[in-house]
């Protein structure tokens, strides 16, 4: 850095960097506290003696971050979220003041095009949700066609990319690649109808994912109830005259629906946006994005918290689940959080939720274990030294249990409000300014240099775990039929 007035200084947003390879210096400049990856492609050196081409080091420098751990991919406007300060802000809303005054679709409308409804816009939004919520009746023999245990986020995860087949209109493929991205009022009608298409749909896919493991009819989505109501009716009703879900649990559903509609770029949105990155229409990338989030490192923690509570059974084996966690033979699931180091604010909100739900539906019999095991490790200095709080999961699935939700539903719970978060990122990149650019990421070749095809009759046979296909047992396959035989040979010489 050069004194004050020095014309060769570098200018004070940028960093200094020094290739000590070729003694090179470089002025990357800085913007909004980052720097550009593409910046080092200029960093290039000679390759030092007996150094692998696949290096690419006469290329430019490569920025390696697996896991993404401090990479921007995207400029965003929607949710920001400060871990230290266990902060969480939707457009600029504060979740705690959401969860108090506002509801789901308000939230939604929020996080989708940047403010508040009014009164008749929210009103028009909700309409225009609800009316989306009815689908094809075709439909009916697509969920009928899952097995009757088909796990429901393998259901919800296939509806999505099957309703996408309805909506040529929808499809870049069809239409031209610039569909969504032109900006025009055409194009933006028909992004918004997808969206309202795909938010309305979602609560009707997940209760139609329900009951065809029930073997139930599928249910209509009735009219004059809120998106919750709706959700529970569909999920519930059998024929009751004037059936109308419990107002408390109803609500405690929005809350925890708006609680859920978007945590900034976590795995799943990220998924929506790679996929989203080659212009394919919306209902494939969501249903890429709820794949993603079907994982049990993403959506699948409040059932893991369950598992765990059940698997401890009573407050008094606490301790010795606690000791068993810090030999690191057990995980504290519901506890700790990449981002939140201090506390998730979510998990206070959903907390107190739980205290509503129980005062209709009774206290959850894990309840106690789950306050002894919050108390203990709150007070532990193992977890309180690794800054390790309960996160949104370790309250939640107690709530979905109190409500008589299977367990494997739970995912489900929390797809479908992000859809809406999922929407969110996927129409601010169609529009974000310069296009869109497809998602490609690059690697580190560390594999084989360059080899010349061997004939079969010469090749070394190579062997080793991870090097040849495992043996693979056919459940299928009885002893009765490898006993038999075909052309004269018994099926196992086969
Ligand atoms: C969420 C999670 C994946 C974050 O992981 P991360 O940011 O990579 O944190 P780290 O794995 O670096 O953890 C830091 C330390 O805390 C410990 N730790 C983190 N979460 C822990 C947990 N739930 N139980 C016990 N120890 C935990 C780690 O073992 C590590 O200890 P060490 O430094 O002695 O090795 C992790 O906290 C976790 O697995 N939590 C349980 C699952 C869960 O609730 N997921 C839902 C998140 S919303």
């Amino acid at each position: 850095m050069g004194l004050p007035g020095d014309k060769n200084a570098a200018p004070q947003e940028s960093l200094t960097v020094k290739d000590n390879r070729t003694g090179k210096v470089y002025t990357i400049p800085i913007a909004d506290n980052s720097i550009q990856a593409t910046a080092f492609k200029v960093v290039k050196a000679p390759f030092k003696k007996g150094e692998r081409p696949e290096n690419e080091t006469d290329k430019g420098l490569r920025i390696a971050d697996k896991g993404y751990l401090n990479t921007a991919v995207m400029r965003s406007e929607i949710t920001y979220i400060d871990g230290e300060a266990g902060v969480l802000r939707y457009r600029g809303y504060p979740i705690e003041q959401l969860a108090l005054h506002s509801n789901h679709l308000e939230t939604a409308y929020l996080l989708l095009y940047g403010s508040l409804p009014t009164k008749d816009q929210a009103a028009l939004f909700e309409k225009e949700v609800l009316h989306h919520g009815v689908m094809h009746s075709d439909a009916e023999q697509f969920f009928r066609s899952f097995r009757y245990d088909a796990h429901p986020m393998a259901i919800l995860t296939s509806a999505f990319a099957y309703l996408g087949s309805y909506y040529a209109e929808a499809n870049p493929s069809l239409q031209g690649q610039t569909l969504f991205t032109k900006g025009s009022p055409e194009s933006l009608a028909n992004m918004d109808k997808q969206i309202l298409r795909l938010i309305g749909k979602a609560t009707t896919m997940a209760a139609m994912a329900y009951r065809v493991r029930q073997g139930r009819a599928f249910v209509t989505p009735p009219t004059g109830l809120s998106y919750t109501g709706s959700f529970l009716y569909q999920l519930d009703h059998s024929g009751q005259e004037n059936y109308v879900p419990n107002p408390i649990l109803e609500k405690a559903l929005d809350v925890l629906f708006l609680l859920h509609a978007d945590h900034e770029l976590n795995a799943s949105s990220t998924t929506v946006l790679q996929t989203g990155s080659s212009l394919v229409d919306p209902y494939s990338a969501v249903a890429a994005g709820c794949a993603s989030l079907y994982g049990p490192l993403h959506g699948g923690a409040n059932e893991a918290v369950i598992r765990m509570l059940i698997s401890i059974g009573k407050p008094e084996n606490v301790p010795a689940f606690l000791e068993a966690v810090k030999r690191r033979e057990k995980v504290l699931s519901g506890f700790g959080h990449r981002v939140y180091k201090t506390s998730d604010p979510r998990s206070f909100i959903v907390r107190k939720t739980a205290d509503e739900v129980f005062k209709v539906t009774g206290k959850d019999e894990l309840l106690e274990t789950a306050m002894a095991l919050h108390e203990a490790a709150m007070k532990d200095e193992y977890f309180t030294s690794r800054r390790l709080a309960p996160n949104v999961d370790f309250w939640s699935g107690l709530i979905y249990r109190a409500m008589g939700f299977p367990l494997d539903f739970f995912p489900v719970l929390f797809a479908v409000p992000r859809v809406v978060g999922w929407l969110a990122h996927w129409r601010q990149m169609m529009l974000q300014e310069g296009g869109v650019k497809i998602w490609r990421p690059r690697q580190i070749y560390v594999g084989e240099g360059i080899r010349e095809y061997v004939p079969v009759e010469e090749r070394v046979a190579v062997v080793g775990s991870k090097k040849t296909p495992s043996p693979i047992v056919h459940s299928g396959i009885t002893k009765r039929t490898m006993l038999a035989s075909f052309k004269g040979k018994t099926l196992s010489k086969l």
